[in-house]
């Protein structure tokens, strides 16, 4: 498979707005996706965050298996703050806003006693795809900078209210690390790079491969599949979908489509990719 990569230039700007956030804000919600969650990290951010404390969501979570599970409580056992989400419940709310007040009560108890009492303030983070605004509008209950929206003002940096915290109503959107092209090819199938870069047919042999390795049952109930190489499983999966072109050859860009909207929707059932060992090869725990 081609190696996934990021445009430098995109990169390094990526890089500057997030530092430039990162100075106005108190504390960092880094959102990872559960079902990917070393894949979707890079150690970057918790650099560049200095001492700010973090608050590391494993969200998507209602997407997740019990992989999830035992990866936040490697991520808690490491020292750092963890809690699984899901970004689209209202029920998420509550749990979400109790861990990010634990998570600046010391800071805010610090400033009170220099007689500074100021709201606290999150930069919502992470790679592409992950539920950054998802998390923000959920947070902020939707009513999120209006006064930037309007024709003519220019739209700055804008804080929303949560409680007694605030947010920059702006994602810090980071790019992916993808030094580990394993980890890499993991975030192409959750559809954290962008489609255009990728060749779909090979993200879908790799897919393939990785769900017969670790979830061969839901590959036999949805397609039939019965094992083989990746390849005779991808003509398998066209062959029962029906996607053959006129000639009798395959159509592989519809197979390829229809896996990974069927993977990305989860229609192949709850997942988690990443075990302990990819946690420490990303270096979250
Ligand atoms: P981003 O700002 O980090 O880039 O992510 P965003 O909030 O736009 O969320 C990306 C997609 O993921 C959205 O789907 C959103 O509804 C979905 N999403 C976010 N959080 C959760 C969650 O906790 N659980 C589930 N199941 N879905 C979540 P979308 O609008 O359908 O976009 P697309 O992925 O189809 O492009």
């Amino acid at each position: 498979m081609k190696t996934i990569q990021w445009f430098p230039g995109h990169m390094a700007k990526a890089m500057r707005m997030m530092e430039e956030s990162l100075k106005l804000c108190d504390a960092v919600l880094f959102v990872l996706d559960a079902r990917v969650p070393a894949s979707s990290y890079n150690a970057r951010l918790a650099d560049m965050a200095g001492g700010k404390p973090v608050l590391y969501l494993l969200n998507k979570a209602d997407m997740a298996d019990g992989g999830a599970d035992g990866a936040a409580a490697l991520i808690k056992g490491s020292g750092k703050a963890v809690i699984r989400s899901d970004a689209s419940s209202p029920a998420t709310l509550r749990p979400l806003l109790g861990a990010m007040e634990a998570l600046v009560a010391g800071k805010r108890e610090r400033f009170a006693q220099k007689g500074t009492v100021r709201p606290m303030r999150f930069l919502v983070a992470g790679i592409p795809n992950t539920g950054k605004s998802t998390l923000i509008n959920l947070l902020s209950g939707g009513k999120k900078a209006q006064v930037g929206d309007r024709a003519g003002v220019t739209r700055a940096k804008q804080w929303v209210r949560c409680g007694t915290l605030e947010l920059l109503d702006t994602p810090g959107t980071m790019p992916p690390a993808l030094a580990d092209q394993r980890l890499a090819r993991r975030l192409a199938y959750v559809g954290s790079i962008n489609d255009d870069i990728l060749d779909k047919e090979e993200v879908a042999l790799a897919l393939l491969e990785e769900l017969w390795e670790k979830y061969p049952d839901r590959l036999a109930q949805r397609y039939a599949i019965g094992g083989g190489t990746p390849l005779e499983m991808y003509e398998a999966l066209c062959a029962r979908r029906g996607f053959v072109l006129r000639g009798g050859e395959y159509d592989y860009t519809r197979g390829a489509l229809a896996l990974l909207d069927d993977f990305r929707k989860g229609r192949l059932g709850r997942v988690c990719l990443d075990n302990e060992e990819d946690l420490k090869a990303a270096g979250l725990i």
